[in-house]
């Protein structure tokens, strides 16, 4: 399927989903205010990778936590590919030490925003091309 449509009526703040697209798993996450708000907090500078890797924006858009989540308005919802950018194992959700995800095959830790932040991965989860058709259902693709 060139692209899928997934409700999400049913994720409250703090809830995720994983749908499958294209044979690759893709995390929704309706994040917390606070998870948005730690995302928030990051340096650029600190970040491993600065680049957002949104398919949805320009390509070399910055990492910031606005340009990796859904954007303005819909900013506590993230979508990513849920393949870790080492060698494409699938990550675990609220793990690792910055709160959002930890691909246990070697220890890469993402944040909240879903960018690497510890261990081998070399870029940030990816961001599919998605959109919201409603206010509760996201099309993927
Ligand atoms: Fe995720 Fe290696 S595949 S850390």
């Amino acid at each position: 399927l060139a692209s899928i449509e997934v409700d999400v009526s049913s994720l409250t703040p703090g809830m995720s989903l994983t749908a499958k697209w294209r044979g690759k798993p893709v995390f929704i996450r309706n994040r917390t205010d606070q998870e948005v708000e730690e995302a928030n907090a990051v340096a650029l500078a600190d970040l491993k990778d600065p680049v957002a890797r949104n398919a949805n924006i320009a390509p070399d858009a910055q990492a910031t936590d606005i340009d990796r989540s859904a954007g303005e308005g819909k900013e506590n919802w993230i979508v990513m590919i849920g393949s870790c950018t080492h060698l494409g194992c699938v990550p675990l959700g609220q793990a690792g030490d910055f709160g959002g995800w930890f691909c246990p095959c070697h220890g890469s830790h993402y944040d909240t925003a879903g960018r690497i932040r510890k261990g081998p991965a070399p870029e940030n989860l990816a961001v599919p091309t998605f959109s919201f058709v409603s206010d509760t259902v996201i099309k993927i693709g």
